[in-house]
């Protein structure tokens, strides 16, 4: 089938959930993909932050291979060694205590939540209300779309999940304000991802520590996108000298295989119990054998540095293109956003004709987020290639 037959079968079948752009990949390696027709592209959208070591890595190919021949799937009613092996990894790597897996980004945040809950329910304190912010993305089933600070994602789903309270990204005396007897967590990402590729500022997210250690309140943050070594920390908290209570995982950390993690230190890993909260896939066989191999690279330090040195080479040399609509650059490690003061939609469709994915993030940002393993003559391919179509885009 080529781009054309694949699109005209999902339109018939696919449910009508999303706005696709006109091409189906079916081939990956490494930093690039290749379409149906057999049109090669340089891929800077990784499966939306997804694909940290690239398109199918010899390593995880490996690990798949091998588990798909050993079990695949018990179910969490029976130990799981690769499931057991992973967790100590987060564990060690984290400076956290404890492991729940689960399936994605917003089953892992749905388990942040339930936790967070349970924990003061169990100390017999009612507290339940959790403060998240405006502009945040957290996830699509009811309860993270209730969370989500940004109307477009709730309009038609009404009644919403209650319980939280949005207040203003980078304002402490906003959040100071909302607080109350209620509060059980403050629920922030350290970079708004869907946000715009917005950064909390450091110092805003250790005054947030401060401010949930005097008032026992439970500290989340939701590193879904910008966890696994993309800001080229392991974690992103690790970027500042602290740690939150509880960090919701998934995208990278299964390199493309689906799987989500919700980590806890052990005050807030102690309001769970058995028959508390499941997921019949959660860390099954298959997930947790590559998110094994996933870790095992993303936590070498030259790996992360590497990161880091990439990440500010790309956006240096974003900062110098001369643009007149570019605003600026913003962001940090492999995950960066470029203001536009106009809407960026064009501007990437013509980057996918020159063979170039890159995505949005909200209407005026253009998001880059290319696998972590990218080579520097990688972006500077994507580099060149930008400009090009930043040449063409009259608009
Ligand atoms: C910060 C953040 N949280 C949660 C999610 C939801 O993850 P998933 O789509 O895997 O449910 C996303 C997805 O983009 C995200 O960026």
């Amino acid at each position: 089938m080529n781009n054309q037959d694949i699109m005209a079968k999902g339109q018939q079948y696919v449910m009508n959930t999303y706005g696709r752009f006109p091409i189906a990949p079916v081939k990956g390696q490494g930093t690039y993909l290749w379409d149906a027709d057999g049109k090669q592209y340089l891929d800077f959208v990784g499966g939306i932050a997804v694909c940290a070591l690239g398109h199918s890595p010899q390593i995880l190919v490996e690990a798949l291979n091998r588990q798909a021949h050993e079990l695949w799937h018990t179910s969490n009613l029976y130990w799981i060694q690769p499931q057991v092996e992973l967790a100590e990894k987060l564990v060690k790597t984290s400076g956290l205590d404890k492991v729940f897996f689960c399936n994605s980004g917003a089953e892992a945040n749905e388990a942040a939540i339930k936790l967070a809950r349970k924990h003061f329910y169990r100390r017999g304190i009612e507290k339940n209300e959790i403060i998240v912010f405006n502009n945040s993305f957290h996830g699509r089933t009811l309860t993270t779309v209730s969370a989500t600070g940004q109307k477009k994602y709730q309009e038609g789903f009404k009644p919403l999940c209650p319980g939280f309270i949005h207040t203003d990204f980078n304002d402490l005396a906003a959040v100071k304000k909302t607080i109350s007897e209620k509060t059980a967590a403050i629920m922030v990402e350290p970079i708004q991802g869907e946000g715009g590729i917005n950064p909390a500022d450091g110092q805003f997210l250790l005054d947030l520590r401060k401010l949930c250690d005097d008032n026992d309140i439970l500290l989340i943050f939701d590193e879904v996108q910008v966890g696994m070594g993309r800001t080229g920390f392991l974690f992103a908290y690790q970027g500042y000298d602290m740690a939150p209570d509880i960090v919701s995982l998934a995208k990278g950390l299964g390199g493309g295989f689906p799987i989500g993690a919700m980590l806890a230190n052990a005050k807030a890993a102690s309001g769970f119990a058995p028959g508390d909260h499941a997921s019949t896939f959660g860390g099954n066989f298959l997930a947790t054998a590559v998110g094994n191999q996933v870790i095992s690279v993303l936590s070498q330090p030259e790996f992360l540095q590497d990161v880091q040195k990439k990440g500010e080479y790309l956006t240096v040399a974003l900062g110098k293109i001369e643009d007149s609509r570019i605003q600026r650059v913003r962001g940090k490690g492999l995950i960066l956003g470029v203001d536009f003061d106009r809407e960026v939609k064009e501007l990437i469709n013509i980057c996918m004709a020159k063979g170039l994915l890159v995505l949005s993030a909200g209407p005026h940002i253009l998001r880059l987020v290319p696998p972590l393993t990218v080579s520097m003559a990688e972006i500077d391919q994507a580099l060149a290639l930008l400009k090009e179509a930043l040449a063409e885009w009259q608009d």
